[in-house]
Parts: structure tokens; C-alpha cells; sequence
């Protein structure tokens, strides 16, 4: 990118932003960047969020359970090289290149004990997609991952021979004596998609923030790139320190890699960040709401002069063949979703259910998933049933990104389908959500800037409530209650 074309796209966006008339919009208190709770939840995930399940006796949720069609299997490995700052997966740390130690032997025993725990129903499905994520599954033995996959894999295909099978990955990892050996091996075992975290190519902040260099995240890139077209990069924008320049830097290497899909993260701060305190102090430097919108529409913009064609969630993708299908099936409520390892949530069956996860100083979700599945094969700890009301939150949650209608009101989703008409009208009022026929109300470009904020607002109100309190009895807990938003619900 030459120094014209980067002035060239400062200056587009600083027109935009006046065009979109976002400065007034700002300061007049309409909206508001929200990095932890209701709406600043990294990205809707999944509806319901995951904040908002319950303890649960599995047994009632264990009966329902059997095979389906179209079901998608998850596998969490809950180890990393590094843990970086912002991250609130959960994970432990790992050095690269030991002996398997103890810990993630228990660990990854018990991963491989849930999939049999789980096999008349894989099989009896069959499996449309698999994906393996974490954590960084790289950071574990090419034998392990291999034994994982083969047992995912040899499950019969539901997508016609086109099941994407995904692997997440790390630059350190890559980079290591055997990443790229580990690499074409999970590829020739069946691996069809990568997904790498690079979040910036900036030394100065990789260095904070991830325990590497540019150097390595471009050696990353240039090997991950010769074993695999369909790569997904990871990045992150307004992380401390980070300014406009770096991200033109940034557009600059994705110009030169080109990978089929880029993910541009906006930073969240959850409760499980190690910044979270900081963060709540208030000493972590982020950018402020119209800071923070303006580098969204540079981003846009510099990944659209790049040739990449966006969609919603912060993706872009080089061609539409590159379309992630994982988003659509991790979200959705239409599909069925297995997910196996600590934390790790599944949906479907009438429910949306979830693994022993850490929760606060209490419990220590690896150690609790761990002894679960040793005890009794299974590590499920929090549901919540997906009701009619649920369902149709649902829709409006993950369909306003592209464009949804209202569903037909049933007696249980009346009051719920009401409430959402007025906030759907006011949104249409406020310039955030635009309404036509054939689309129904979708964001507007100045609504799309804020999209998971917006998407909350449609959140179902005994989701809100159990967020509400959950957050105000936790010492000091945020306000989850206050909207990013300003409408009256
Ligand atoms: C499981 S990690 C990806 C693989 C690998 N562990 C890595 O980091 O390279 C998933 C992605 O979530 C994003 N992410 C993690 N924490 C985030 C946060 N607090 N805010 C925004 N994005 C975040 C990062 O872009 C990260 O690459
Ligand atoms: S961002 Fe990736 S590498 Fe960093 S702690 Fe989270 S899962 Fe691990």
C-alpha cells in the first residue's frame, strides 16, 4: 500500500464518519462501544449467550439426547503456548516441544474418553463439519491431534463429500521445529480449513500481547500459506496501543498473503481476561466509541480496495467459496451443534448446553471437566432450554446482521415480539436498522459499526434478567443492564 493509497483511505474514513454524522450520534449519548457485558460479549457466539445458563441436572437433557441430521461436532483443546492478556477461552499454558505432560495427558484422555462417551450418536448422525479449535490444538503432539481427528473423521460425511474440517492454530506454534511437519500431516489427514491467530503485525504489540514478533507472524503466514490455501487470519482491532497506522500496516501484509479469510476481532474485555482488572480500573488505553467506529470503517474499507467481499461478524473473504460455514453453524440455532472439552457448548435437542467451564475463584473448569468425564463420561454442568421465546430471540439476534422479518406471533411470543416491534421502529428512527420488503429490518452501514451491541438489545428479556442480576451480585460487577443503546425496551 503506497503512501497515497493509506492517505487516501485515512481521509475516506474520516469523510465517512462525517457523512455518517457518527461524532453528533456519539456525543448525544445514542450509542456506545461496549467492550465486557450485555452486548460487548467479543461476538454473539451463540444465542442464548453462554453467560446465561443455569446450572442443570443433565439427566433431562441426557434422555433427549440421540442421533440427528446435520450435526456438527466441536473438539476444545485447552492448551496454548502463550495466554495472552485479552483472551477469555479457556486454556492453560503449555511449553512447546516437552514430553506430554501430565496435565494434558489427563486432559486430552479425557477429550478422546468424551467422543466415545458420545459415538452412537456421532455415528448414528454422522457429522456435516468438524471443527477443532481451543486453546491452540498445534500446541499438542501431531500423534494426539492425528488420533483425535481420525476419530472424527472416519464418521460418515452428511455434507457430500464437502465437510469442512477446521484446525485452529498459533504463529509460535507454527513456527516451531515441527509445526509445519505437524501442519501437512493434519492436512493430509483430512484438515481442509486453517485458522491462525496473528491479531496484528505490530513487534510492539506482539510482543505485550502474544510473546512474538512480526518476524514470526510473518514466517507463520508464509508457511501456513504453502501447506493450505483456506486460511483463516485472525486480527484484532484496538488493542492498547495499537493506532491507525499499524492497522494500515496491518492491511499492508493481509495485501501480500492474501488469505482467503480474514477476521477482524474489535477487542472485548470478559471477566476470564487476565486485563480484566485493569481494565475495570480503567488504566488499560482503549480507544474511545467514535475512535474505535472510525478504525471499523477503515478496516472495511482498506479489506474491500484489497478485492475481499464482507460479512457480518467482523469477515471477510476472498472469494464467497471461503464463506466460513462454521459461523453460521456455531450460532445458529437450526443446526445441531455436539461440543466436546472444557468449556465447550453444544445446542439442539431442545436445549443449549455447556461443559464445566472455570467460574471465578471457585471452580477450576479443567480440573472439574477432567474428573466429570473420569467419573461419569459426560462433563455436561449448564443448560438452557430453548423455548419458543428463546427461539425467536434467536432469529432477531443473529438474523439482524443480514436482514431478518419478524416471526408470526404465537400466545408465548407475543409480549416478546411486541417489545421487539417498538425496539426495531426506534432502532429504524435512529438511522441503526433500516427496514425493506424483501430484507426485512437489517443494520444500516451506521448499525452495522455497532453490531453486537444492536444484536443485544433483542436478547430475550429472562436472558437479560439472569445477566442483570448474575452481574450485579458479582463484588463490583459491571453494569450489565446498561444497553450500548439508547431505546427504551
Ligand atoms: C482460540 S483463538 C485462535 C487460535 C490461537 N489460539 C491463536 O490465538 O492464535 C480465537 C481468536 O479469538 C480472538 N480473541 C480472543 N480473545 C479476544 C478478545 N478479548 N477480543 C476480541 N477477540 C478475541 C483472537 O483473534 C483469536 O485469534
Ligand atoms: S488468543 Fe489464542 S493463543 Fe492467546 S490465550 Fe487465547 S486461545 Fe491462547
Amino acid at each position: 500500500m503506497k503512501t497515497t493509497a493509506r492517505r487516501d483511505l485515512l481521509l475516506w474514513a474520516e469523510n465517512e464518519l462525517t457523512a455518517l454524522g457518527l461524532e453528533g450520534f456519539v456525543k448525544s449519548g445514542a450509542i456506545e462501544r461496549v467492550r465486557s457485558g450485555l452486548g460487548g460479549s467479543h461476538t454473539v457466539v451463540t444465542y442464548p449467550p453462554l453467560d446465561s445458563l443455569e446450572e442443570v441436572d443433565p439427566q433431562q437433557l441426557l434422555e433427549r439426547i440421540g442421533p440427528v441430521r446435520g450435526l456438527s461436532l466441536y473438539l476444545h483443546v485447552a492448551f496454548c503456548e502463550f495466554l495472552c492478556p485479552f483472551c477469555h477461552y479457556e486454556t492453560e499454558f503449555t511449553k512447546l516441544g516437552a514430553e506430554e505432560p501430565p496435565r494434558m495427558r489427563a486432559y486430552m484422555d479425557a477429550l478422546e474418553k468424551e467422543l466415545a462417551y458420545w459415538k452412537s450418536v456421532i455415528d448414528g448422525s454422522g457429522l456435516g463439519s468438524i471443527y477443532i479449535g481451543g486453546g491452540t490444538p498445534t500446541a499438542v503432539s501431531e500423534e494426539r491431534l492425528l488420533r483425535l481427528l481420525s476419530t472424527a473423521i472416519s464418521t460418515p460425511d452428511t455434507n457430500e463429500g464437502r465437510r469442512a474440517v477446521c484446525m485452529e492454530t498459533s504463529p509460535l506454534t507454527t513456527v516451531a521445529e515441527d509445526g509445519e511437519k505437524k501442519l501437512r500431516a493434519l492436512v493430509s489427514a483430512g484438515v481442509n480449513r486453517l485458522s491462525i491467530g496473528v491479531q496484528s503485525f505490530n513487534s510492539q504489540l506482539l510482543r505485550r500481547t502474544r510473546g512474538y514478533t512480526q518476524i514470526e507472524a510473518v514466517r507463520a503466514l508464509e508457511i501456513i500459506s504453502g501447506v493450505l490455501d483456506n486460511v483463516n487470519v485472525d486480527m484484532i482491532q484496538d488493542l492498547p496501543f495499537q493506532t491507525s497506522e499499524h492497522i494500515l500496516d496491518d492491511l499492508e501484509q493481509i495485501e501480500r498473503f492474501r488469505p482467503a479469510q480474514v477476521t477482524w476481532y474489535i477487542l472485548r474485555i470478559r471477566p476470564e481476561a487476565s486485563w480484566y482488572g485493569r481494565f475495570r480500573r480503567e488504566s488499560l488505553e482503549l480507544p474511545n466509541t467514535l475512535e474505535s467506529a472510525r478504525r471499523t470503517l477503515l478496516i472495511r474499507e482498506g479489506m474491500a480496495r484489497l478485492g475481499y467481499i464482507k460479512q457480518p461478524g467482523g469477515r471477510f473473504v476472498r472469494e464467497e467459496k471461503f464463506h466460513d460455514r462454521f459461523k453460521q453453524i456455531r450460532a445458529g440455532l437450526e443446526t445441531t451443534l455436539l461440543g466436546l472439552g472444557a468449556s465447550a457448548y453444544s445446542h439442539g435437542w431442545g436445549y443449549i448446553f455447556r461443559n464445566a467451564y472455570t467460574r471465578g475463584q471457585d471452580v477450576n473448569g479443567m480440573r472439574e471437566y477432567i474428573k466429570l468425564i473420569n467419573d461419569r463420561g459426560h462433563a455436561i454442568v449448564a443448560a438452557r432450554a430453548l423455548n419458543d421465546v428463546e427461539v425467536a430471540a434467536g432469529k432477531l439476534v443473529t438474523g439482524i446482521r443480514g436482514g431478518v422479518h419478524l416471526p408470526p406471533s404465537t400466545a408465548q411470543t407475543a409480549a416478546y415480539l411486541a417489545g421487539a416491534a417498538r425496539t426495531m421502529d426506534e432502532l429504524c428512527g435512529l438511522g441503526l436498522v433500516a427496514f425493506d420488503l424483501a430484507r426485512g429490518y437489517g443494520l444500516t452501514t451506521l448499525g452495522s459499526l455497532f453490531e453486537e451491541e444492536v444484536c443485544a438489545l433483542f436478547y430475550s428479556p429472562a436472558v437479560k434478567t439472569k445477566l442483570t442480576e448474575d452481574h450485579a451480585a458479582a463484588p463490583g460487577g459491571l453494569p450489565y443492564a446498561r444497553g450500548a443503546v439508547s431505546v427504551t425496551q
